[in-house]
């Protein structure tokens, strides 16, 4: 396994200062922190800034979102080509730009084709509903997003999958590190490899959906698990830190 992996999403919270405040004092408290890849996914109005404030830092760059066109009538939308001077990696198929904006695993499929074509690094993240959970169809649903979101593609770069159940997003309630193992395991590296050959033994698996410093070595435990996606603790700085501290040292 190599370094362990830390994304912060702070989703639509944060104002331009607040956040440029959230990212610098990240950057001095990891300025130390070689162990752990840590990723921060800021509103799209302050890559920019964040971006020139994190210069030199070991900590990276995610957008939230992206748009599959380069460029035209898309009012509202970023395209990789503005993306790709700002950041590295881009998170797509959020369950939150599934549910709320409806975005299906065709379209997810077009972003992770756009990001990989301009050499941005795409967080997928996929995950089961409740409803999904309650008729024991997880496996299926998880399978079903990972195959439909990357159909064509053979060769991926440097993708992530991030396992986020929906009911687990915001709610308080994780995952038990007995499902995210058989989910990461059975369904999520089963899919890549039958997809994508050998290379898919090597993407890593994120664990998303209610970590907070107090369970997140759990979730590191678990087999497959390589990093955590954080939504909520991650716009607490003290608490991110932690996060960040505990993920270090191999379970
Ligand atoms: P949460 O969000 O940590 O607040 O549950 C995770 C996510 O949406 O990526």
């Amino acid at each position: 396994m190599g370094r362990r992996i830390v994304v912060g999403n702070w989703k639509m919270n944060q104002s331009h200062q607040e956040a440029l405040d959230l990212a610098s004092k990240v950057q001095s408290a990891c300025e130390n922190i070689s162990e752990v890849h840590v990723i921060l996914a800021p509103p799209f109005v302050s890559l920019i800034p964040i971006r020139d404030c994190l210069y030199g830092s070991n900590i990276s760059l995610a957008a939230q979102n992206m748009f599959y066109q380069e460029s035209g009538a898309y009012t509202g939308e970023i395209s990789p080509l503005m993306l790709k001077e700002v950041c590295d990696y881009v998170i797509l198929g959020h369950s939150e730009r599934r549910s709320i904006f409806r975005e299906c695993n065709e379209t997810i499929n077009k972003k992770v084709i756009a990001a990989l074509k301009h050499g941005i690094r795409p967080i997928l993240c996929v995950g089961e509903s409740s409803r999904d959970r309650q008729l024991g169809d997880s496996i299926t649903a998880v399978k079903l997003q990972i195959e439909e979101s990357l159909q064509g593609l053979s060769h991926v770069g440097e993708l992530m999958v991030a396992y986020e159940p929906v009911w687990a997003i915001g709610t308080g309630e994780s995952a038990s590190p007995e499902v995210i193992d058989t989910i990461s395991s059975e369904c999520i590296r089963s899919t890549l490899v039958s997809l994508l050959g050998d290379s898919g033994k090597a993407i890593p698996i994120l664990y998303g959906g209610s970590v907070t410093s107090l369970n997140v070595a759990e979730f590191l435990d678990c087999d497959q698990v390589d990093g955590v996606l954080v939504g909520g603790a991650s716009l607490d700085y003290k608490q991110f830190i932690d996060i960040v501290n505990r993920s270090q040292a191999p379970a």
